[in-house]
């Protein structure tokens, strides 16, 4: 069914600064918006309109349609376009208490689908014309590429791909995702995408349907850097780097939105960046399109806000045949790039040093864990703490019945002698009762407390460090469990689509084997047909023959006879001449 693409056009509440100094230039009235700024005018319609007040559910409306058809094996794209701090990030991913779409079409999605699909996430950013793994790369370090497959189309080899097997994964993977986002501080907005964001929801049904293919759709949600004046003094390498490539992207977009729309042209100009590139096949009409033009209600960003209405009115002509993507489970490419990815899989399980190697080392961690816990009795820090109270008090007894002051944090070498020296004096003198042995030789008491509080801060040092690594091979192991899971699932699918394949290829053989049959017998058939036709005619001939040769023998007969008669007319009439006997004789041949 031939549709166009669906075009909204939201407009965000004036921010305090805007409020403060600029004027409101928008109108929006129906399903229509107008700028008017001294001589600046322009008045479009759209399919719809989303005003200042309008709330983050009314917008998620609108997509909404998309979700609901989405196990019916339609891909679909969204895409945000506007200046920047126009409202695109809030539009998509919102914040909690006013979540934007991507988290909302994750509720939705559940709602929609059965048991029988599984759903696969990834997030990609497009930053200085590099394409990043959001889930993977948080520091930029491993740009990828883009391939082509005659199956699956457009896809990034090494990207990760997630089951999402709930909401709250999906809300999850976002919230990660968003966090490696590159995000910078401009004019207009504190926290301005700099980077374009491509989320990828992949929905594949695992049952086939009655016509033995399966479904496949993948939903495209950009959330795209918005576009910023390059200004003279803006003399930062890296920010302007950044800026060049946004709007080198997006005037690429702009031609391939011109080109569409144009429709008899023979070149659109999709490889002239990462971005459209990735984006080409939900551009290029066999998906459902949405787009969701933000504005700023401001003075200050009206010649940009004009220019996004320019463009969001261009991408409203361009129609779109979505149509239904199907694989047959006997595809052998399918197969193919399924044994691939299994491959993949394993390869990545054998560099993680394999499962079994982790559980091995996670039992030997937890093995010395319990180890250093039962010499921990020894060092228990609370009796520690108490013995060296005691010790306090101790020593402070001393110093009263003494009357020296002594430092107990910060204890010198040299001080405590003295302190010792006097405390014998003094019990000398005052000939009181000596001390416990073990009260007796304050530097004793200090280099055991401090030897002991030594060795504890040590092992508690081992004892941190060891529930570190345990805590990342705990990490390692988790990521390894959720390849195991995909693994498993794509094992599962496999072993069926297997199965479906031999059950085919044995139909085809069952078919073969009674085609063959049948031409054997047709063959036989005709044969016998044959050869009786044969005997018929030989038969036929043999009688012909004989009735030749009967008539031949009768023949020769009358000639006889004939001579016979000649003899004996001649016999008869001797005048007759030869010339006579030629013309009345009849020829015999
Ligand atoms: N509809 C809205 N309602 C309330 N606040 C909004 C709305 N739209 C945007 N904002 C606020 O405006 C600011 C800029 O919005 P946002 O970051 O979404 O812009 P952006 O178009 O993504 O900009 P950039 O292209 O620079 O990334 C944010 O603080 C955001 O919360
Ligand atoms: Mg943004």
């Amino acid at each position: 069914m031939e549709t166009s693409v669906q075009v909204a056009v939201r407009v965000r509440p004036k921010n305090s600064r805007e409020t403060m100094l600029y004027e409101n230039v928008i109108t929006c009235e129906n399903d229509s918006v107008k700028i008017i700024d001294s001589e600046k005018f322009i008045e479009k319609s759209f399919h719809k309109v989303f005003g200042p007040e309008s709330s983050q559910e009314e917008v998620y409306n609108f997509i909404a349609p998309l979700v609901d058809s989405c196990d019916k094996g339609i891909s679909s794209a969204i895409l945000a376009y506007g200046q920047t701090g126009s409202g695109k990030t809030h539009t998509m991913f919102g914040q909690p208490q006013v979540y934007g779409i991507i988290p909302r079409i994750f509720s939705h999605l559940f709602q929609v689908i059965s048991s029988d699909y599984t759903v696969l996430f990834s997030m990609i950013q497009v930053y200085t014309e590099q394409i990043y793994d959001m889930l993977q790369d948080s520091k930029l370090v491993s740009p990828l590429t883009i391939r082509q497959d005659p199956i699956f189309g457009i896809y990034i080899p090494n990207l990760t791909e997630y089951v999402v097997q709930s909401p709250e994964d999906g809300l999850s993977l976002i919230l990660k995702g968003e966090t490696n986002r590159v995000i910078r501080s401009t004019k207009l907005s504190s926290t301005s995408s700099r980077s374009h964001m491509i989320c990828q929801i992949t929905i594949e049904s695992t049952r086939p349907n009655e016509k033995g293919n399966l479904s496949r759709s993948k939903m495209q949600l950009c959330d795209l850097a918005g576009s910023e004046r390059i200004e003279k003094n803006q003399i930062n390498n890296e920010t302007m780097k950044e800026a060049i490539n946004i709007n080198k992207a997006l005037c690429t977009l702009g031609s391939v939105i011109y080109a569409l729309k144009r429709k008899n042209m023979k070149y659109v100009p999709y490889r002239d960046s990462k971005l459209t590139y990735l984006l080409k096949e939900s551009l290029e009409g066999n998906t459902r399109l949405y787009l969701i033009a933000t504005l700023s209600p401001s003075s200050i960003q009206s010649s940009e806000s004009i220019s996004t209405l320019r463009f969001a009115s261009a991408a409203k002509e361009i129609s779109l045949n979505a149509k239904v993507n199907e694989i047959s489970v006997a595809d052998n490419k399918l197969i193919q790039r399924l044994q691939k990815e299994i491959k993949y899989l394993k390869d990545c399980m054998r560099v993680n040093k394999n499962t079994e190697n982790l559980h091995q080392k996670l039992w030997e961690l937890q093995q010395e864990n319990d180890r250093l816990k039962e010499g921990m009795g020894d060092f228990d820090m609370g009796k520690i703490l108490e013995e060296n109270n005691k010790m306090k008090i101790q020593l402070k007894k001393i110093m009263e019945m003494t009357g020296n002051n002594f430092d107990f944090g910060e204890i010198d070498r040299d001080e405590l002698d003295k302190f010792c020296d006097r405390f014998q004096s003094a019990q000398t003198n005052r000939n009181s009762t000596p001390l416990a042995s073990s009260d007796l030789n304050s530097k004793q008491i200090e280099v055991r407390i401090r030897s002991k509080n030594n060795s504890v801060e040590r092992r508690v040092t081992n004892f941190h460090r060891t529930f570190e690594q345990q805590e990342k091979d705990r990490e390692m192991i988790d990521r390894i469990s959720l390849n195991q899971k995909r693994l498993r699932k794509i094992e599962q699918i496999e072993q069926f689509r297997e199965l479906r394949v031999k059950e085919a290829v044995e139909k085809y053989e069952q078919s073969k084997q009674l085609e063959m049959d049948v031409l054997k017998k047709t063959e036989a058939a005709k044969e016998k047909q044959f050869s009786e036709m044969n005997i018929k005619k030989l038969r036929e001939i043999e009688n012909a023959r004989k009735v030749m040769e009967k008539a031949e023998m009768e023949k020769e007969r009358a000639l006889q006879d004939l001579m016979r008669i000649r003899q004996r007319k001649q016999d008869r009439s001797p005048l007759v001449s030869a010339a006579t006997q030629q013309i009345f004789l009849p020829k015999i041949n």
